[in-house]
């Protein structure tokens, strides 16, 4: 069985002047399609590292990574933005929305650099938006809106562009308790549906919702 992600001897090292950090070691993991994974450890394990090499916002210093069947690994960094805009939607702990844009403009952004008509741009925004229960928040501005609800408009720009794979870091990082067991709950839905997702989080409780978990220390899957 071939994995959505395959990866074998990941290691990165960040150069700061004259010292190296070793951020991963040789990490090696599979992902199936349709599986919902956390990826746990603690602070500075090398998470996020890990997400931006498997998000495509980053490259290896070494190893191998195989996205639905494609050598990412080689790929040069422009061949890396049009797949990470195709096949790969992200949810950042911090939200990032634009803040001069209304929610359904947020939404329809990945789709303009996708080339999508503004009509149907404004339709599958829409529709998305309704999906996580923003549908009456259209017009609003980001900070008109609650965390919770800005974490739901960042969810629904992941999921706009039709993603294989949807990566979330920290996602209830900066939410109440509340709000985060709210958008768990729509993780655990758009598994169910059959998306793939890959969380990061430091919180064991957080990564019950997922279906596999895996755990990372000191740069090594442990
Ligand atoms: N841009 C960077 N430059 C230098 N070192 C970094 C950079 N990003 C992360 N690191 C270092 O790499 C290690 C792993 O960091 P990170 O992946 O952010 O961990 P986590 O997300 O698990 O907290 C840490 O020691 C961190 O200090
Ligand atoms: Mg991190």
């Amino acid at each position: 069985m071939n994995g959505i992600i395959e990866i074998s001897g990941i290691e990165k090292e960040y150069r700061m002047g004259k010292i190296t950090v070793p951020a991963l070691r040789g990490i090696d993991l599979t992902i199936m399609q349709g599986e919902f994974v956390a990826i746990m450890g603690p602070s500075g394990s090398g998470k996020s590292t890990l997400m931006h090499i498997l998000g495509c916002l980053d490259t290896p210093t070494s190893g191998d990574y195989f996205l639905d069947g494609e050598k990412i690994s080689a790929m040069k960094k422009s061949k890396l933005a049009a797949i990470r805009n195709s096949k790969i939607g992200f949810v950042f702990q911090t939200f990032n929305l634009l803040p001069h844009l209304n929610v359904q403009k947020n939404v329809e952004l990945p789709l303009m650099y996708s080339g999508v008509s503004p009509r149907k741009r404004a339709a599958r925004a829409r529709e998305v938006l309704s999906d996580v229960g923003l549908g009456d928040r259209l017009r609003h501005k980001p900070s008109e809106l609650s965390g919770g609800q800005r974490q739901r408009v960042a969810i629904a720009r992941a999921l706009v562009n039709n993603p294989a794979i949807i990566f979330a870091d920290e996602p209830t990082g900066n939410l109440d308790s509340v709000s985060g067991s709210d958008i768990l709950t729509i993780f655990s839905n758009l598994h169910a549906k059959g998306h793939t997702i890959v969380m990061v989080t430091h919180d064991s409780a957080v990564a019950t919702r997922a279906s596999t978990r895996v755990n990372i220390v000191d740069g090594l899957i442990g």
